[in-house]
């Protein structure tokens, strides 16, 4: 696993523009169902959680204070969120697991944010109690396999089309996983 940084608070990204990465919070939930809004079909199909479904948006809202998940959003300075990054500590003989998602609002990427909130995330998964962390995706997220790399994970398996999307397809997911300090 790559060195620890400092990835919460105010941070500056690659092409000048600012935002606030911090925990998400339970007034958060316009902002976050406006997020999901945002996105576009082709994110939608290849995600695991539906951001455009309120059932969703309410469980993750719902999440803030759980004892074994936590999330992590960027917000603007008017108040919108611009990325999404959730850990979940995994039950059972696995709890010294967390399992993380990552997104990032299609017009704030290639600006250093997923890599900032993909160091705030492994960062809470530690604060978490975890001491290995995984990401599972459709094999065609090639931008979230580069980014995690980047981050130090590596490549466990693969699973046979073990997703099926909004569209009914299925397809293959690559598990990446990287040991962190604690
Ligand atoms: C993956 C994702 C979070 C990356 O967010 P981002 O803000 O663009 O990431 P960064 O700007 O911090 O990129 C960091 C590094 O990752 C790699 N990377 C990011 N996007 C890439 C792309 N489209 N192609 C190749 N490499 C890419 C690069 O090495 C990049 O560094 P560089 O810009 O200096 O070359 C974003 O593309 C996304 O939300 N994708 C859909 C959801 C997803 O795949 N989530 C991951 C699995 S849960």
């Amino acid at each position: 696993m790559t060195q620890r940084t400092e990835a919460a608070g105010s941070v500056a990204l690659k092409d000048g523009r600012t935002v606030t990465i911090r925990p998400l919070m339970e007034q958060d939930r316009a902002a976050l169902a406006n997020f999901g809004m945002g996105l576009p079909k082709n994110d939608l199909l290849y995600l695991e959680d539906d951001f455009q479904n309120p059932e969703i948006i309410a469980r993750l809202i719902n999440a803030n204070a759980a004892e074994n998940w936590r999330q992590v959003v960027a917000v603007t300075d008017e108040g919108s969120i611009v990325a999404y990054s959730g850990a979940l500590r995994m039950p059972g003989w696995s709890y010294h697991v967390a399992n993380i998602r990552l997104i990032v609002d299609r017009g704030w990427r290639r600006s250093g944010l997923g890599m900032y909130m993909a160091q705030a995330i492994v960062d809470a998964a530690r604060e978490l109690g975890a001491t290995k962390v995984t990401v599972d995706m459709q094999v065609a997220l090639t931008a979230g396999q580069a980014i995690f790399s980047h981050l130090g994970f590596a490549v466990e398996g693969q699973l046979a089309r073990h997703a099926i999307d909004r569209d009914g397809n299925l397809h293959d997911i690559v598990i990446m996983s990287a040991f962190v300090r604690v």
